[in-house]
C-alpha cells in the first residue's frame, strides 16, 4: 500500500508508523516545518524507539499527488473537509479522515459524501475503537443479548494527556481542542463514545439516532470557548434509549460501555489495566466472566489499517463500522447536540434530508 498522510501531528505519527509495521510505502507531510522537525526529532523516536528513514517526511506543498492507494487526514477537524475533498481529487483507493469528521457546523459533509460516492473512493472516519479486536466481541456479545433494556457509552477523560503529548502547546486556546466550533471540547475530541453507542445500536438493529436531549457544560475563559462536559440522552429509530457521557475532566480516565439485558449485561472498557482492554459478562446477580484482550494504544492504529486494506480488498468499505457514513450519522448527532445544549430543547434528526443542518429539527 502506497500511502500519504496529511498532517505530521499526534495522530500523523500514529498512523505512520502503523503503515509501516504493516510495510507500507508512507509520505507524511505537514505545513508546519516546526511540525516535520517534531515528528523526526521527538515524536516518532520519543513513541516507537528511533526515527523510521523509509518514512518520506515533507511540506505538503512538495508532497507527490496522485498515485497512492490511501490517503489520511490527521489534521484539525474544521480542515478536513477542504482537505478530504481536495484528496479524493487524486483518486486513491482510500481515503481515511481523523475523527471528528468535520465542525458541527456540518460544512462539507454532504459534499463530501457526494463525491466520494460519485469518485468511488472507499472512504473511512477514524473511529478505530470500534474496529478493536475487544469491540468485535463485545459487538457479539451484545448481538447475543435478549431484551436489551438500556446502552450507555462513556469516555471520560482529563484532556492534560493530550496536552503532555502537544508540549508546544499552551492551553485549550493555543488549539482546535479549545473550540467546540472547530471541533473540539469533549463532544468533538471524545466522540469516539458516541459513535461507539451508535455502533452498537446498529449491530442490535436498532438503527440511527432519531431522537438528541443534551446537557453540556460550556466554559467560556481565556480565551477558549469550550465544552468540558457532554451529557447526551439518545433514542433511535428502533426504540432504543440510552445515554453518552464524554468528558475533559476526569482522571484518571474511564472508557468504558454497558449494555444492559433482562437478564444479563456486557461491560466493555478498554485499557481496563496496562495493557489490556476488558470485556465481561455480568448476571443480575453480580457474577462475571471477563476476557482480556492484550494491546497498547498503537495496536489500535494497527488494527484500523488491517480493517482498510481487508476491506479494500474484499470490496466492503460501505458496511465497514468505520465507513463514511457512520462518521456523517456521529457528526449529525454532534450537530444535533449542541443545538440541543443551546437551545435547552429535544433535537430530532431526518436523514432524508442528508447531511447538513437541514436534517436537525426541535422535536
Ligand atoms: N483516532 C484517534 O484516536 C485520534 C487520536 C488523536 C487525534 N485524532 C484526531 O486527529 C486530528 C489531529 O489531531 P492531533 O492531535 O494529531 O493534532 P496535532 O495538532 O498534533 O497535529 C495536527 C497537524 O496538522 C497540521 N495541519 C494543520 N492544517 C494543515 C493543513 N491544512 N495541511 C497539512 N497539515 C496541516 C498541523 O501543522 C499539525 O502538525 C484531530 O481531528 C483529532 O481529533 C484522532
Amino acid at each position: 500500500m502506497r500511502t500519504k498522510i496529511i498532517g505530521a501531528g499526534s495522530i500523523g505519527n500514529h498512523l505512520a508508523h502503523a503503515a509501516r509495521t504493516l510495510g507500507w510505502e508512507v509520505v507524511l507531510c505537514d505545513i508546519d516545518e516546526a511540525a516535520l522537525a517534531r515528528t523526526r526529532n521527538d515524536i516518532y523516536p520519543a513513541r516507537y524507539g528511533q526515527w523510521d528513514e523509509a518514512i518520506a517526511l515533507v511540506p505538503c506543498e512538495d508532497a507527490p499527488r496522485g498515485g497512492f492507494d490511501l490517503i489520511a487526514i490527521g489534521t484539525p477537524p474544521d480542515s478536513h473537509m477542504a482537505l478530504a475533498r481536495g484528496a479524493l481529487a487524486e483518486s486513491p483507493r482510500a481515503l481515511l479522515v481523523e475523527k471528528p469528521l468535520a465542525a458541527p457546523d456540518l460544512d462539507g459533509c454532504q459534499a463530501l459524501l457526494e463525491e466520494a460516492e460519485a469518485a468511488g473512493v472507499a472512504a473511512f472516519v477514524g473511529y478505530d475503537h470500534v474496529v478493536a479486536e475487544s469491540t468485535t466481541r463485545f459487538a457479539a456479545l451484545a448481538r447475543g443479548l435478549e431484551d436489551v433494556q438500556t446502552l450507555d457509552v462513556a469516555f471520560r477523560e482529563h484532556w492534560q494527556g493530550i496536552f503532555n503529548a502537544h508540549p508546544w502547546l499552551a492551553g485549550p486556546a493555543d488549539t482546535y481542542l479549545g473550540f467546540w466550533a472547530r471541533g473540539g471540547g469533549a463532544l468533538g475530541e471524545h466522540s469516539h463514545a458516541l459513535n461507539l453507542w451508535q455502533h452498537i445500536a446498529h449491530e442490535i438493529g436498532a438503527g440511527r439516532v432519531v431522537e438528541v436531549g443534551a446537557m453540556l457544560d460550556y466554559v467560556d475563559a481565556g480565551g477558549a470557548d469550550y465544552d468540558r462536559l457532554a451529557l447526551l440522552n439518545l433514542r433511535t429509530e428502533g426504540g432504543l434509549v440510552g445515554r453518552v457521557v464524554q468528558d475533559v475532566v476526569t482522571r484518571p480516565p474511564l472508557k468504558w460501555a454497558r449494555i444492559q439485558g433482562a437478564e444479563a449485561a456486557i461491560e466493555w472498557q478498554c485499557i481496563a489495566a496496562p495493557y489490556h482492554d476488558e470485556v465481561r459478562q455480568v448476571l443480575a446477580e453480580g457474577a462475571a466472566r471477563m476476557e482480556r484482550f492484550e494491546k497498547t494504544r498503537p495496536d489500535d492504529f494497527i488494527a484500523e489499517f488491517r480493517h482498510i486494506e481487508a476491506a479494500l480488498m474484499q470490496g466492503n468499505a460501505d458496511s465497514s463500522p468505520i465507513a463514511l457514513r457512520r462518521g456523517l450519522d456521529t457528526m449529525l448527532v454532534i450537530a444535533a447536540a449542541h443545538r440541543s445544549a443551546r437551545e435547552g430543547r429535544t433535537i430530532t434528526i431526518d436523514y432524508s434530508a442528508g447531511y447538513t443542518e437541514k436534517a436537525l429539527a426541535f422535536a
